[in-house]
């Protein structure tokens, strides 16, 4: 059953949580951080999992008192890949829509990085790019900096590289060691994962930025168009139907999603009966027709780029039809 965030007192449209897994090899300071903030109603995520390469870091006694699920193992004799497809595959059973790194002292195998392209997050106690790597306080005061302090930044397959969502500040005092200035930075670090991870996952549930992605696949389609109809932004062939609709909220259903065109009513039970929580009828519309939500915070980019071609494709005169084929062929 899918966790949703309570309704606040004007109604605002219910989302489900999204669900991510925290990997850590020591302390866990961050990952306790980050359960903490997600124990109240209004956190749009919730921590499925908390993994660790050290089966005896501090963090999972403390996430097993508070009941998430753990998983530990130790890395020692395994490769990398190894050892990383192990980790993928108790995320995935987890059904983690997100990883967060931290504090986890391993450099990822390219493939487990790859097949977590972006949505995985990871802390890293420095403003980025100073000082990636080890050391991050003393190599601070060394060079005489103001500030030291910590960035939240989108995993990429370089080390503590990736596009920086947030970092804060923390001034250096006179007399400042590493130590009393990694105590202070990591004051800093639980106050920003929780936030900017909070925004992350929200992110890709607005109706905005939902919008901009299926507006940019929609209107690859040869002649597209984008109108509003109806209050909704649709999409249809220039002078001719339209074949994809994005409602938000529409009747206060709470959704946001993508309508497709299907062949008819045993296409849409079928993947309604497959996946009820992404797929529904939608009302007004017909068996001619299927809304895909694309608010559950794991959808499939490829997929949908297939459902709009299949779409344009169902309505598109013959001889426009023909061009797509045509281009397939290349
Ligand atoms: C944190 O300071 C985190 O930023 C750092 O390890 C510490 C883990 O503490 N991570 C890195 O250096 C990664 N490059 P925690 O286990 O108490 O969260």
């Amino acid at each position: 059953m899918l966790k949703q965030v309570q309704h606040d007192e004007i109604g605002e449209a219910f989302m489900t949580k999204a669900r991510v897994a925290v990997l850590i090899s020591g302390t866990g300071t961050n990952m306790a951080a980050l359960l903490y903030a997600a124990k109240g109603d209004a956190c749009p995520y919730e921590i499925v999992l908390v993994a660790s390469n050290n089966p005896e870091a501090p963090g999972l006694t403390l996430a097993a008192a508070e009941g998430v699920a753990t998983w530990a193992e130790t890395h020692k004799g395994m490769t990398r890949d190894a050892f990383d497809a192990l980790v993928d595959e108790q995320l995935r059973a987890a059904g983690a829509d997100y990883v967060a790194l931290a504090g986890y002292m391993r450099i990822l195998s390219e493939a487990f990085v790859a097949g977590w392209q972006g949505r995985m997050l990871n802390i890293h106690p420095s403003l980025l790019p100073l000082y990636k790597g080890l050391d991050t306080h003393q190599r601070a005061i060394d060079a005489g900096d103001s500030h030291g302090g910590c960035s939240v930044h989108i995993v990429t397959p370089t080390l503590d590289d990736g596009p920086v969502l947030d970092q804060t500040p923390v001034a250096i005092l006179p007399g400042d060691t590493a130590e009393t200035l990694a105590s202070r930075v990591l004051i800093a670090e639980h106050q920003l994962y929780p936030r900017t991870l909070a925004a992350f996952v929200m992110r890709e549930r607005s109706p905005d930025w939902l919008l901009g992605r299926v507006r940019e696949l929609a209107m690859a389609m040869p002649e597209a168009e984008e109108t509003l109809s109806h209050g909704m932004p649709c999409f249809g062939i220039v002078k001719g139907k339209k074949f994809a609709w994005f409602t938000e909220d529409h009747h206060r259903d709470g959704r946001t999603a993508l309508l497709v065109k299907i062949s008819g009513v045993d296409e849409q039970a079928a993947l309604i009966e497959l996946d009820p929580d992404r797929y529904y009828r939608p009302a007004y519309f017909g068996d001619g027709w299927v809304g895909i939500r694309l608010d559950l915070g794991d959808t499939d980019w490829d997929e949908i780029g297939e459902w709009l071609r299949k779409s344009w494709l169902a309505v598109a005169p013959r001889k426009l039809a023909g061009l797509m084929a045509a281009a397939d062929e290349f």
